[in-house]
């Protein structure tokens, strides 16, 4: 078979390194890729958001299955139109990837449907929204309406704080069309679990749990990033709060956008706070998350493309879906001053004693005269898989220890808040 993948990061290498281990795979392309993949797929530099020239590039390539990994391109129905073409696909159409792409329709599914979640108000227009700011308690969290690249929150901790955040996402428009409406919403305190999980409408069945690390900074500080690293399972995800989360959230997600006709067809990432009056929603997200996809995937013990054909062809029950006990931590490595002004084009090294058994997954790198070079904020993540949380977290460091590049940065904490879970 000859799979193309849409999308160009560490997330896509691992579902790539996963796709690969099916033996009907010949050939595997990824649009765009970057240059860290090796022989992993080969790259195709068309843009995951050129929905045209991915779909013709799909017709005259013979490819028998695509993934469509990113937010953008399953927003802009990158699905819809390969499908039109013939092309089976993995992910929602465009209108099923609304659930991640507008938070007011997230929002408002949510409460239609009786989906815990926090409770929140929507505005748009920015007088009202100072209206309501006034009177309200902080801190208080403000969320642009459409996609953001993961910075559209702003958890204001005072009034000052919130108004400055109306203004910027609302009249100086930071976020474009995206702040034509926000979300105004109540802060919710608890543990923060992701939860990926595959389905076709009519089955869900969750992926393991994972912990991301959004901060830039150990101790969880400094700017939101797209996540400095993860690990799995999630300590706080218990199997009695799994069930809760199944029968409150998941299944009456999957029926709710069924009923809307819009039924969601690939990966549904939940994104839940577990607070003192029981888990709840904050937010979906409409494909797989980077980085918690490269510490799910490599527990996952069954085949990825057969799951994701099961997905398509709406036989999910017929497959088996199984993850393994043991536990994964991914250390991300990025340039210096990411998320905000870095450098790149410096040489990634990889020490020939880099553990077999350990996953490198590349993000921002290129390939120029022969040598890889670092080309982008979060450059890479190094995965390893141990039978302890704490025998993970130690094998994914000293693997990353054997990759260098000048002006490196990585966070020497990941893990650390799962470790100590009081559960
Ligand atoms: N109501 C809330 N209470 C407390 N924290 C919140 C709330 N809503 C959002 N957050 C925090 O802000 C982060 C980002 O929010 P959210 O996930 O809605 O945004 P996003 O831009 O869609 O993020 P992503 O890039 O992960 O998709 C959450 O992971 C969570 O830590
Ligand atoms: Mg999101």
């Amino acid at each position: 078979m000859n799979i193309l993948v849409v999308g160009g990061g560490g997330r896509e290498h691992a579902i790539i390194k996963k796709i690969k281990e099916n033996s009907k795979v010949k050939k595997i392309y990824a649009l765009p890729g970057n240059g860290g993949y090796g022989s992993d797929a080969q790259c195709v530099p068309i843009a995951a958001t050129d929905i045209e020239k991915i779909v013709e590039f799909a017709r005259s390539n013979e490819i028998d299955f695509a993934v469509v990994a990113p937010d953008d391109p399953l927003a802009m129905g990158a699905v819809d139109e390969l499908e039109k073409a013939g092309i089976p696909s993995f992910g929602p159409t465009k209108s099923a990837a609304i659930i991640e792409s507008s938070k007011v329709f997230s929002k408002n599914l949510m409460k239609k449907y009786s989906i815990p979640t926090a409770r929140y108000e929507v505005f748009d227009s920015p007088e009202k929204a100072k209206e309501y700011l006034e009177k309200s308690d902080y801190p208080i969290v403000i969320k642009a309406d459409g996609l953001a690249l993961g910075k559209g929150v702003i958890i204001a901790e005072d009034k000052k704080q919130a108004f400055d955040a109306v203004d910027s996402v609302m009249n100086d428009k930071v976020f474009g069309e995206s702040g034509n409406s926000i979300v105004i919403e109540e802060f919710l305190e608890g543990p923060e679990v992701s939860v990926l999980s595959f389905t076709d409408g009519k089955t869900v069945v969750p992926m393991v749990s994972s912990m991301d690390h959004k901060r830039a900074l150990d101790g969880d500080k400094g700017s939101n990033t797209g996540g400095m690293g993860t690990v799995a399972p999630n300590p706080y995800y218990t199997a009695d709060v799994a069930n809760e989360c199944m029968e409150k959230i998941f299944l009456p997600t999957v029926s709710a956008m069924n009923k809307e006709g819009r039924p969601f067809i690939g990966c549904l990432y939940l994104g839940l706070r577990l607070t003192k009056n029981g888990p709840k929603g904050i937010e979906y997200n409409c494909r797989f998350g980077d980085p918690e996809t490269q510490v799910v995937l490599p527990l996952l013990k069954s085949d990825l493309l057969d799951i994701m054909m099961a997905v398509q062809s709406s036989t999910l029950s017929e497959v088996s879906v199984e993850f393994s006990d043991e536990c994964a931590c991914c250390v991300v490595k990025a340039s210096s001053g990411y998320p905000k002004k870095y450098e790149k084009g410096y040489e990634i090294t990889v020490s020939a004693d880099f553990p077999q058994d350990a996953l490198l997954y590349f993000a921002g790198a290129k390939n120029e005269g022969g040598k890889l070079l670092t080309n982008g904020g979060r450059v890479l993540g190094v995965t390893a898989v141990a039978d302890t949380l704490e025998g993970a977290v130690k094998k994914a460091y000293s693997a990353a220890d054997k990759v260098k590049f000048d002006n490196e940065y990585m966070r020497t904490d990941i893990g650390k808040r799962a470790l100590s879970a009081d559960i």
